[in-house]
């Protein structure tokens, strides 16, 4: 990357945040262009990182320096132009535009700071509408639970609209 972004590693413990799965994040000699002509830029200019199952990375660096291209790479936003990345085992770049939909489905979480929700739906049903759209075996958590988990049982019912910045988030 550009000016170089770092990683900062916090390794969870395992009781914290559940059992650990097979296998984390792995992303391997990944480059991505931006722009064409004399305008290319390398966003992201051979990137090795392996991130643990249960282990949490922040990504840190200076405006422009590529951590969303390397976020949208990681979860399977964007295809790079060179190298590979693996998810749980699965190969992201391998698969084919429909494959990685699923996968993306399946294995990545995405937390956007603008929400990116449906303006007509409930707290409640934005996320019974992700149980929907799950393969069945994707893991299952219960909308409610995971209301009740961030503090938001009460506010169950309310539209997008109704809802702070961060309770959207
Ligand atoms: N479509 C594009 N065409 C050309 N260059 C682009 C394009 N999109 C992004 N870039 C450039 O790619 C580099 C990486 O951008 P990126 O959005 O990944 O940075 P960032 O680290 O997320 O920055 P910020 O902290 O401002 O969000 C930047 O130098 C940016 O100007
Ligand atoms: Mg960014």
């Amino acid at each position: 990357m550009n000016a170089h972004p770092e990683t900062t590693r916090h390794a969870a413990a395992e009781s914290d945040y559940g059992p650990a799965q097979q296998d984390g994040l792995a992303m391997r000699d990944v480059t991505m262009l931006l722009g064409d002509g004399d305008d290319t830029v390398r966003a992201l200019d051979g990137v090795h990182l392996t991130v643990a199952a249960g282990e949490f990375a922040a990504i840190v660096g200076p405006s422009g320096s590529g951590k969303s291209s390397l976020l949208a790479v990681a979860g399977g936003l964007a295809v790079p132009d060179s190298g590979t990345v693996t998810i749980a085992g699965r190969p992201m770049t391998a698969a084919s535009r429909r494959a990685r939909t699923a996968l993306r489905r399946d294995l990545v979480g995405f937390v956007f700071q603008s929400g990116n929700l449906l303006p007509a739906l409930t707290a409640l049903d934005q996320l019974r509408l992700l149980t929907r759209f799950a393969s069945a075996g994707a893991v299952h958590r219960d909308p409610m639970e995971l209301l009740t988990e961030v503090g938001m049982a009460g506010k169950a019912d309310r539209r997008p609209h109704e809802l702070s910045g961060g309770e959207r988030q």
